[in-house]
């Protein structure tokens, strides 16, 4: 894994404009994503996951969606939120793929597998089509699919699930891209298949190092991939840390009640799974303090005035709650408390 990005988020904030008013999808997402690093971005339903990765492949659509002008997406240092469509047809694809919840819709119904992976090394000016036409065999064979040259005629209604995503990833790493970004890949799957697209994406990650972006709502999918965690609420990172600071050190009661929403199989004791009360704030008036306020068994007074600042614990890792805060009263919480340095 190198120490330079690869990409560098800064302060993304993206709305939507409706009819009921501006919908603040993302409030100020910041992070890196370095080569051969696994990042994971968890958070429930409607936090920002899907927008802040269509934005950074450029796929929103604007209007009505609007990226605010500060925000900042470091492409190798080169902001691509000032890409013409030509500098995007080159970066997608080739530099940067994403492979989808639903396989299906995603893919081509009416073109060959094999076809699908060809036109992507075509566009992109990589291969010739006979040798396009080996690398799709050679693809399909490399994410598992036995009997490639014969699979590689079929069309996708062919495939089962889990085969289909296989498909999605060949056609995504074809080009060989540098970032993988992956919106909840497999949610839509049984739980053994589920496993075996984790393991694949991990063993094809360590193989081609390639970059990844796991965009998922449960922290259970990326316990055994991701390098590095993003701990996503209401359009911002509450948490973020390396997957062990993560799972066994978080600090943001946010983080603590998704770890208690999942099936842990390294726990030896086991806890009863509770999901989270409540539901998030309202995006196109969200709150002035923290957005956790509502659902926060902790909350103080000053979590519904103020926002709370950053606290960093080590390099790393940080998170945004007041019970860190060094006036903050001395609760007895299931997760680690204070010690940090306001940033
Ligand atoms: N086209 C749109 N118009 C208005 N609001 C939108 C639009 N697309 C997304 N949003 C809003 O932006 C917010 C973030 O949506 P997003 O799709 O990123 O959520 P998500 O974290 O990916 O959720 P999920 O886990 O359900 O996929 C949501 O409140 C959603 O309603
Ligand atoms: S800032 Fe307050 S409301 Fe928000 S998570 Fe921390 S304790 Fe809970
Ligand atoms: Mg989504």
């Amino acid at each position: 894994m190198s120490d330079q990005p690869l990409l560098e988020v800064k302060d993304l904030k993206v709305s939507f404009h409706t009819y009921a008013g501006q919908v603040q999808a993302v409030r100020g997402l910041s992070f890196s994503l370095s080569a051969g690093e696994t990042l994971a971005v968890v958070g429930e339903s409607g936090c920002g996951k899907s927008v802040s990765a269509k934005a950074l492949m450029g796929l929103l659509s604007c209007p009505p969606c609007e990226i605010k002008p500060a925000s900042q997406i470091l492409y190798q240092g080169k902001n691509v939120l000032q890409f013409q469509e030509a500098e995007w047809s080159a970066f997608r694809g080739k530099e940067c793929s994403m492979i989808f919840q639903d396989a299906l819709a995603a893919l081509n119904p009416t073109l060959a597998v094999g076809r699908q992976i060809e036109e992507n090394l075509i566009v992109h000016h990589l291969a010739s089509r006979s040798a396009a036409r080996k690398k799709a065999v050679e693809m399909l064979a490399l994410v598992g699919i036995p009997q490639p040259e014969r699979r590689a005629r079929q069309y996708p209604h062919q495939f089962s699930g889990g085969m289909r995503q296989r498909v999605m990833i060949a056609i995504a790493l074809a080009c060989d891209p540098k970032i993988l970004i992956a919106d909840e890949p497999t949610t839509a799957l049984d739980v053994t298949i589920q496993a075996q697209i984790i393991d694949l994406i991990k063993a094809l990650q360590g193989k081609l190092n390639t970059a990844v972006l796991l965009i998922t709502h449960d922290l259970g999918v990326v316990a055994d991939i991701a390098h590095r965690i993003l701990v996503v609420y209401a359009g911002r990172i509450v948490e973020q840390g390396s997957r062990d600071e993560i799972f066994y050190s978080h600090r943001h009661p946010y983080t603590w009640s998704l770890l208690r929403s999942v099936p842990r199989l390294d726990l030896t004791q086991k806890e009863e799974l509770v999901s989270i009360e409540g539901t998030p704030p309202d995006l196109i008036d969200p709150p002035a303090g923290c957005p956790f306020a509502g659902r926060c068994r902790w909350c103080m007074e000053i979590c519904r005035e103020e926002e709370p600042p950053e606290v960093q614990f080590s390099p790393g890792h940080s998170c945004r709650c007041w019970l860190h805060h060094p006036d903050a009263p001395d609760w007895q919480t299931p997760f680690q408390r204070g010690d940090g340095v306001l940033c």
